[in-house]
């Protein structure tokens, strides 16, 4: 847990959830998590998450923006890829790694987005529902709902806990219960509350469980 309190943020006024502080020192612990696969993995989330050129993709709990920058590759100058995170230091940090990137950068919480309805074509998130309290899921996923356009497309990507016990519990003893017992199958069915139709799942080497799903032409 030492760890994991090094990586945590101060508590945030507008959110119960568990913010990210020192940037530095998170990328520096993800690049080690993700044993050199980081940029493999996180690539392979913005084929799944279909954002293609021109598009407008909002990256929910966005933190340091290394998702968030990858997708503004994938979008092109056309298009415009923003990151939303309630942490301050992280959002600074953010932009100034995306200096001259199509990439805009807003502080908010998933369980609130100031985003008018409908104004995204994609919508992702990586490692960051587990950081959302458990009784504000249901609303965060209803304001990524509401901020897709209909046919808009979701990317959720989070945390799978190791299969062997071990693993899982050595990771836990690092980073938190969260990440150790992170009910990562409830991804699909939080989708479907939230109205998505989903279309598929899996996983993404070494840590990650992603789900797709597509925000209905008409509303169900
Ligand atoms: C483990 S980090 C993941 C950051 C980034 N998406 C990635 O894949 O590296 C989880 C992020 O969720 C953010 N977070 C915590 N509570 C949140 C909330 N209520 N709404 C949106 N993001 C939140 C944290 O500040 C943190 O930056």
């Amino acid at each position: 847990m030492a760890l994991g309190r090094l990586l945590h943020g101060a508590p945030h006024a507008d959110t119960p959830g568990q913010t990210i502080g020192p940037a530095r020192t998170y990328e520096a612990f993800v690049e080690v998590f993700f044993a050199g696969q980081r940029r493999r993995a996180y690539t392979r989330l913005v084929e799944l998450s279909g954002a293609r050129t021109g598009d407008r993709v909002l990256d929910v709990g966005c933190g340091t923006g290394y998702l968030t920058r990858l997708v503004a590759k994938a979008v092109g100058p056309a298009g415009q890829a923003v990151g939303v995170d309630p942490s301050p230091t992280v959002i600074e940090y953010a932009r100034k790694k995306s200096h001259g990137a199509a990439c805009a950068y807003e502080t908010g919480v998933a369980e609130a987005l100031q985003a008018p309805d409908g104004s995204f074509d994609v919508v992702v998130t990586s490692l960051a529902i587990h950081h959302i309290p458990a009784e504000l899921r249901p609303a965060a996923m209803g304001e990524m709902f509401r901020v897709l356009r209909p046919g808009g497309r979701l990317l959720l990507a989070d945390f799978r806990p190791p299969r062997s016990r071990v693993v899982r519990h050595l990771v836990g003893s690092l980073t938190g219960p969260a990440m150790e017992h992170n009910p990562v199958d409830e991804l699909d069915r939080l989708a479907a509350q939230a109205g998505f139709a989903v279309r598929g799942r899996g996983d993404v080497h070494p840590w990650l469980r992603y789900v797709h799903a597509v925000r209905p032409e008409v509303a169900r």
